[in-house]
């Protein structure tokens, strides 16, 4: 019987994807609810023909160079920035990650984080659970309509498109957006209209992010585009934190420069207790959960243990970051030890 390729899983990931890395794979899966520090991460995968990386994992030059058989970093995640890529493609390692399956479940949370902020839920339900709603009340609460506004999307790809359909298609929202790159299926759909930076903030009554964090896209977010910003606006993140510049946007939120936020990510993850951010009344914090239910989590454990097992058997790759590895791709380096 051929040995199996012995593979690292940094934290237990839904059955769906772990029963096949079982099947296929020698796995040794870390199941203590934190990541594994880098150190002790680096000696496990020292050994290894595959890594599955959460986005909590840093998979740097250190890391790949102490791991001499590894041919394939399988990120439980769409997005990649805790991975080195061009280095990862020098060494001749694969990387997959999972887009696709978590985009409408991404919208969704992006959506629902727009209406939490818009609307004060939060707030209302934290009164609520004080004990001191004792009326009704015809100045409380007061929020911001969403029907026929304008939502600018920063990053139209696959999740900014998809909330573009549900801002659209739902509440009538005209819907700009700002990218690199020309989206003609959200112009036709959606009528939307692809405009810079200030305009977009100038002109949106919700603004949210989609973009991938990069050295270019860090910090995009700062005083200067908060201050661009209509005073009833509401902002979004449910892409990565480092794109925001979170100490200018507490100030925005405080001053009043804008209206409310609804964040999944910030930086650092999590927040420390006593930051600010998470006693301001008109911003909404979750703990990164965008891709968190059932189906999606499932959806994405399968992608990944694809990946992964493509990686340690010379396939291609089902959602493959990095195919420019090409003929430098790693071989089987023989019977793991
Ligand atoms: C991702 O996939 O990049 C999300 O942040 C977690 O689902």
């Amino acid at each position: 019987m051929p040995v199996k390729p012995k593979v690292f899983v940094s934290r237990i990931i839904p059955d769906a994807g772990l029963n096949l890395i079982k099947a296929q794979c020698d796995a040794e899966i870390w199941n203590d609810p934190l990541p594994p520090p880098y150190a002790l991460l680096r000696q496990k995968v020292a050994v290894c023909e595959g890594l599955v990386a959460l986005l909590t994992d840093k998979i740097d030059t250190t890391l790949m160079d102490a791991a001499p058989r590894l041919r394939v970093v399988s990120n439980y995640a769409v997005g990649f920035n805790n991975i080195d890529i061009p280095a990862a493609t020098e060494r001749g390692i694969c990387v997959g990650n999972t887009p696709g399956v978590l985009t409408d479940a991404t919208a969704d949370m992006a959506f629902c984080l727009l209406i939490a902020a818009a609307r004060r839920v939060v707030e209302g339900h934290q009164y609520t659970l004080a004990g001191k709603w004792k009326t009704w009340e015809p100045l409380g609460y007061l929020g911001q309509d969403l029907h026929g506004k304008t939502l600018g999307i920063v990053g139209m790809g696959r999740i900014g498109y998809a909330l573009a359909k549900r801002g659209h298609g739902g509440w009538d929202m005209n819907v700009l957006y700002h990218d690199e790159i020309a989206n003609a299926k959200a112009e036709a759909d959606f009528g939307a209209r692809r405009v810079d930076l200030p305009e977009l903030l100038r002109e949106s009554d919700f603004v949210s992010v989609h973009a991938s964090l990069t050295d270019s896209s860090r910090g995009l977010f700062g005083a200067k585009q908060f201050a661009l910003m209509k005073k009833t606006a509401v902002f979004i993140n449910t892409a990565r934190g480092p794109l925001v510049d979170q100490k200018a946007l507490v100030a925005a939120l405080k001053s009043g420069t804008i209206f409310a936020a609804g964040l999944d990510v910030t930086e650092p993850e999590p927040p420390d207790a006593a930051d600010e951010l998470l006693r301001l009344p008109n911003c909404v914090v979750a703990p990164h959960i965008a891709s968190a239910t059932f189906s999606t989590r499932n959806g994405m454990a399968e992608i990944c243990a694809d990946n992964l097992i493509a990686g340690v058997t010379g396939k291609p790759l089902r959602a493959w970051v990095n195919p420019a590895v090409g003929s430098q791709r790693r071989n089987n380096p023989g019977t793991s030890k």
